[in-house]
């Protein structure tokens, strides 16, 4: 007697809130990444650069221009690269108002901010931003996450994950922490030779889910890499990503996508 088995619905996907839960809340702060955490999302994401004299921060533009009151505070350098600025400047800085009022006065955070707002549920995507803007970032980070109580509980349940666009950079931070998850993050989906190579090093591939199809899926998996996508903005979408068989979907709106997923 043949045996008829129902097809098998695609695994859920990762969930990840883009800069913590950038639709709801004022991106990369400690308010998007308790939203984040709240809605019982897999991990929020965030963008970590170096400050002048040396601190990791939570912040994803070169420029302070667009998500902070830098006009006010310190006039003239709204274009400067941020990291020019120092902690102790940053921390000056509103990077809550521009959502809205309800969130003035919230601040840049800190690195370490990050992992005391993650639990065993949600963990953290560290984007290692503009690494050719923070010298030495790769270390600080590996050192944060090898040496700091508040990252260390995280070092043995896999609730960290390090992306970044800088394949040298990305090599560096594999050479200095083999045992975090890595994603190599591209703006294209290459060819399955390149493909190889990014899987010498990392775990894990990511692109914009708007140029990814059944075809680049079959190429990243068939090289051994995990598959994500960002950032994905409309339920519509995170559907199209479920049914392509994505394990990492990164949203702005985490909150609206795990009520989604769990069919609320
Ligand atoms: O998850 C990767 C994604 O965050 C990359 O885009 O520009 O928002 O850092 P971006
Ligand atoms: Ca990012």
């Amino acid at each position: 007697e043949q045996t008829v088995t129902a097809p098998q619905p695609a695994p859920a996907p990762l969930l990840v809130g883009h800069r913590g839960a950038a639709g709801t809340a004022p991106e990369n702060t400690v308010s998007a990444f308790t939203q984040a955490r709240d809605a019982r999302a897999d991990y929020f994401e965030l963008d970590v650069q170096l400050s002048a004299d040396g601190v990791p921060f939570v912040f994803h533009d070169d420029v302070p221009a667009r998500t902070t009151n830098v006009a006010q505070v310190f006039p003239g350098r709204e274009n400067d690269p941020i990291t020019s600025f120092t902690w102790a400047e940053l921390q000056q800085l509103d990077a809550g108002s521009h959502f809205s009022g309800a969130f003035a006065g919230e601040k840049i955070p800190h690195f370490d901010d990050a992992a005391r707002v993650a639990t065993e549920r949600t963990g953290v995507f560290v984007e290692i931003k503009s690494p050719e803007n923070s010298p030495g970032i790769e270390k600080v980070v590996a050192d944060s996450l090898h040496g700091n109580p508040a990252w260390a509980r995280f070092a043995h349940c896999g609730k960290v994950e390090v992306l970044g666009y800088d394949a040298a950079s990305n090599q560096q931070f594999a050479r200095l922490a083999p045992e975090v998850p890595l994603q190599q993050l591209m703006d294209t989906v290459p060819d399955a030779a390149t493909l190889a190579q990014v899987a010498t090093y990392a775990d894990n591939f990511g692109t914009d889910y708007r140029l990814l199809d059944a075809a680049g899926v079959g190429r990243i998996k068939a090289a051994g890499l995990g598959a994500g996508v960002y950032t994905v903005d409309s339920t519509a979408a995170y559907d199209r990503m479920v049914a392509l068989g994505l394990d990492r979907v990164t949203g702005d709106f985490p909150v609206q996508f795990t009520r989604h997923a769990q069919g609320l």
